[in-house]
């Protein structure tokens, strides 16, 4: 969290902070990924056989050490979209029996190549947890398979597959979108919310120690009101009697900004801010209407898809192949920064999506780009663990247009977009995006000490620059500050400074 000082554009901006201010322990899942049946992103993304670049599974290699170096925690699979008319069983056993199939989600047609098995030991090789999306119809045995170790149907067709040990899948999605009209399978609430709940309570019984997810919209729709309102309940009575369960654990959310002018891009993660408020106290009412006691762990919010998306430049159907500029690299930044302040509502976020697809890594047959958005995911991931630190920041703000229109009196947009955690190791780590794309900010920082402080800068010559294969123009600078007088924020740059507390 962050309290925020508007002052006037001619005086002296300044960031305060405290190491000993710890708000929230920040869940690591915030840094999550998610690969969909969809483009490149699984087919020539993370399975590529017979490329010399992939290992003697079909992984591509250098996406494994991507993955690693990121530290993603965990990944949603297998969508998005293609979830509604997907079987898991058509993605299982013998490669050479799977039967294709006409994919409706993206129009294309499915090999059913990959699937479960493959996902799973993608996931082991390196080492993240699976998150499933999964449709109604379908998931029981999904799960059976997955997780039993009972001498029953699915649980022994795994076995006759080759793994003899349950997976042991703690995540499971009840659905994806299912109020969008884009959407095979699309639901009014009212019948959305019976029905997963019905479903979570099957699931739940087969497999108590899986975590559910519901389906929500943005997080500020009636849709995301009702659903929570019939869904989180004291649900004692399905769970052995425990009185300190619930059927779901966390409510997804999905929201992709862009817009075509810098500020407004880079500002509009504010949107999602005010999404995870409004989001937070609606379960929150849910909770207290329902008369959900306080031994039930508060439901947390799982953002499981989010990013720079503009679906008209870089259509579905297509792929989704955004070229991401600096401006988009800094709105990435303010999206992470969104998800550090507001750390103790969240329980899971995943970036959409994690090769190729709208992502910040992009598989050529040679190699592996990454794009301007991958940088300060990196720093991130890196650094901005732990606890999340309070902050009060003062600076003017951005007054122009906003994308969208209703971030303007609903949320400020100030030129400095902060965020701050501590380590457990005692390491304080402070996130600037200064969004202006013209002017540096002389900064006083109050409260961090008098040591060497650790400078990383993410920047370029302009807002519009891409890195392309052979010039990644976009990177990370590394210097020293001795921690002295005023700091001095660059135009349009995301500055991690760092220091031990
Ligand atoms: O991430 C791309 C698509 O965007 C997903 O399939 C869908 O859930 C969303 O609309």
């Amino acid at each position: 969290m962050a309290t925020f000082t508007n002052i006037l554009e001619s005086e002296e901006p300044s960031i305060t902070i405290n190491p000993s201010h710890k708000l929230a322990k920040i869940n690591d899942n915030i840094y999550g990924g998610f690969t969909e049946h969809m483009g490149r992103c699984i087919y020539g993304g993370i399975y590529d056989p017979g490329n010399p670049l992939s290992d003697e599974n079909g992984y591509r290699k250098d996406v494994i050490e991507a993955m690693r170096e990121l530290n993603v925690p965990v990944v949603r699979y297998p969508g998005g979209n293609f979830v509604a008319t997907y079987h898991w069983l058509d993605g299982v056993g013998p490669k050479e029996k799977r039967p294709p199939r006409p994919e409706l989600a993206w129009l294309g047609l499915e090999t059913n190549e990959f699937g479960t098995d493959e996902f799973l030991k993608w996931c082991e090789t390196i080492g993240t947890e699976p998150y499933f999306a999964l449709n109604f119809g379908t998931a029981l045995g999904w799960v059976e398979y997955c997780n039993s170790s009972n001498n029953t149907y699915y649980a022994n067709l795994r076995r006759q597959n080759g793994r003899e040990k349950p997976y042991n899948v703690k995540y499971w999605a009840l659905g994806n979108e299912m109020w969008g009209p884009w959407q095979v399978g699309q639901m009014t609430k009212e019948d959305y919310a019976k029905k997963a709940y019905q479903w979570a309570k099957a699931l739940k019984l087969l497999d108590p120690s899986i975590e559910l997810i519901l389906c929500g919209e943005t997080g500020y729709s009636t849709w995301d009101s009702y659903v929570l309102k019939e869904c989180i309940k004291w649900d004692v009575h399905s769970l052995g009697g425990s009185m300190t369960a619930s059927l779901i654990s966390m409510h997804s959310i999905h929201i992709y900004t862009a817009a075509a002018e810098h500020l407004p891009n880079a500002t509009a993660p504010r949107s999602a801010e005010r999404a995870i408020e409004i989001t937070a106290r609606l379960i929150d009412l849910a909770r207290i209407e329902n008369g959900v006691p306080h031994t039930v762990p508060r439901q947390t919010i799982c953002f499981d898809e989010w990013n720079v998306w503009d679906p008209t430049r870089a259509p579905g159907d297509k792929g989704a192949e955004e070229k991401y500029t600096l401006s988009d690299a800094l709105a990435v930044g303010v999206w992470l920064n969104v998800f550090i302040r507001q750390s103790k509502y969240i329980g899971m976020a995943n970036i959409a999506q994690s090769v190729n697809v709208i992502s910040p890594l992009m598989t050529t047959k040679s190699g592996l780009l990454k794009q301007t958005t991958w940088w300060p995911l990196l720093l991130f991931s890196k650094y901005m663990r732990g606890y999340t630190l309070a902050i009060n920041v003062r600076c003017a703000e951005y007054l122009g247009p906003t994308e969208p229109a209703w971030i303007r009196g609903t949320i400020e947009t100030p030129w400095l977009d902060v965020s701050a955690t501590i380590s457990d190791e005692g390491w304080v780590s402070l996130a600037v995006v200064n969004v202006h794309e013209t002017r540096g900010f002389e900064t006083r920082l109050e409260g961090i000490g008098s040591g060497s402080v650790e400078v990383l800068t993410v920047t370029g010559q302009a807002v519009t620059v891409v890195n392309v294969e052979g010039k990644e123009e976009i990177g990370i600078k590394k210097s020293q500050w001795d921690g002295k007088g005023l700091f001095s924020f660059p135009k349009h740059s995301l500055t991690m400074l760092r220091w031990k507390a």
